[in-house]
């Protein structure tokens, strides 16, 4: 892009400011700065005048997950179709590790991060451990696949590389990474992050699938026979992923999607809440669960949107492919963004600073014609990491581990 267009895109945003510094860097430094210009989406900013997500939302019901009691009924017979499926190759799982961990407060990738005590522990080793468990009850690899982002992709691949893949077939895992997407202050205003480039950082994670097409790894999938994704989050130490019972009951209540599902410890717990919209699987987030929806009660008599997600989610590929054009909602998230301040220093800021413009995977449920709540025993499958100290933190997440006899 030469220089004039990259001014007269800005402008169309009003992003001049953008290239403040144009005329101070050195020739790399100016054809840098112009490509980045060139493939920034500044469309996203616009979410910033829209609707909040909740406003544009439709009208909420109840949707029932499948209880504890009903799963332990039929424990036997789901594992049995889940453990076939796997067999089968048909069973792929995606690990969503594009975020940038911020409240963790660690530069490196979330995991990496050590939670060990006595001997090393790093989250990915957790999860790897997890996943081995079912591999070797089936006797077959799953195919790992490990979303990354611009700001972390080399550190995780030479991380997995130096831990030899904790054990796993390197030929079953396969990396891609994510879009991203401009950070800006409360008007909108794109930061620097040095004087000749943006601040960006990775767009949300629920551009993956489109992250895998763009990639070939869909392709790749497909062509291994892969049907069923099941996609989840780093942060979570004791998730069981590719769990045989949670993809038979899926498979056999025929649902193109499936979510696991804790039963809330308070109604405005931070986690997503499971529900219908207009008729339609979807989840609302819990910043936009009003009191009326917290107080509601199903005709049990129960909390009505008492089950919160956990971002282990099991999606059938050929409804991904029908979904995948659609756009997902934006959600402008606060955030501390690292830029420069007025005076051209770079700054890390201790509070949140402006907003990161993400689409989250939980806006796909929506998009899809049925969905299985799958409850899951919080204390032996739910130990987010989010921060280092108090609720989500490693802190608790230790505690849970030991409670289920994992050694750190
Ligand atoms: P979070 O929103 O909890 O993680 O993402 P984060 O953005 O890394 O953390 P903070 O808010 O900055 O502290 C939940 C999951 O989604 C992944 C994360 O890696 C985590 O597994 N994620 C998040 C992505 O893969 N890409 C993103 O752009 C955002």
């Amino acid at each position: 892009m030469r220089e004039v267009e990259a001014r007269n895109k800005l402008a169309k945003y009003s992003q001049q400011h953008l290239m403040q510094y144009y005329d101070s860097l050195d020739e790399n430094g100016q054809a840098e700065l112009l490509t980045q210009i060139e493939n920034t989406d500044f469309e996203v900013l616009n979410s910033l005048n829209q609707q909040s997500v909740m406003e544009s939302k439709g009208t909420i019901t109840p949707l029932a997950a499948m209880e504890i009691d009903e799963i332990e009924a039929n424990k036997n017979q789901f594992e049995e179709i889940g453990l076939q499926a796997i067999k089968a190759g048909t069973v792929g799982a995606v690990l969503l590790a594009g975020g940038m961990g911020t409240r963790l407060g660690s530069d490196a990738p979330k995991g990496v991060y050590d939670i060990g005590l006595t001997r090393p522990v790093f989250i990915f080793q957790r999860l790897i451990e997890n996943l081995l468990e079912v591999v070797n009850r089936a006797g077959a690899w799953i195919p790992l696949y490990i979303m990354t982002s611009d700001k972390n992709h080399k550190a995780t691949v030479s991380f997995f590389e130096q831990k030899e893949y904790f054990g796993y077939q390197k030929e079953s895992v396969t990396f891609f990474m994510q879009d991203m997407a401009p950070a800006s202050d409360y008007n909108g205003k794109v930061f620097l992050e040095e004087k000749g480039k943006i601040s960006t950082s990775p767009n949300g994670n629920g551009g993956w699938y489109s992250s895998m097409h763009k990639w070939g790894v869909a392709r790749k999938a497909a062509e291994q026979g892969v049907k069923w994704l099941n996609v989840f989050a780093v942060d979570n130490v004791l998730q069981r992923i590719a769990d045989p019972c949670f993809i038979g009951a899926v498979l056999s209540r025929q649902c193109v999607s499936g979510a696991k599902v804790v039963r809330k410890n308070a109604p405005d717990e931070k986690v997503g809440s499971i529900c219908l919209e207009d008729g339609k699987p979807s989840i609302v987030e819990y910043y936009d669960l009003t009191p009326e929806l917290m107080d509601a009660k199903d005709e049990k008599g129960e909390a009505a949107y008492n089950f919160g997600v956990i971002l282990n989610y099991l999606f059938h590929t050929e409804s991904l492919d029908e979904i995948i054009k659609k756009q997902l909602p934006l959600h402008v998230v606060e955030k501390k963004i690292a830029c420069l301040d007025e005076a051209g220093n770079q700054i890390s800021p201790e509070k949140p600073n402006g907003y990161k413009y993400e689409q989250l995977v939980l806006d796909m449920i929506h998009e899809l014609d049925s969905c299985l709540p799958f409850e899951v025993v919080r204390n032996r499958e739910f130990a987010p990491i989010k921060n280092r100290t108090g609720i989500d933190s490693v802190e608790s997440a230790r505690e849970l581990c030991k409670e289920n006899g994992i050694i750190l």
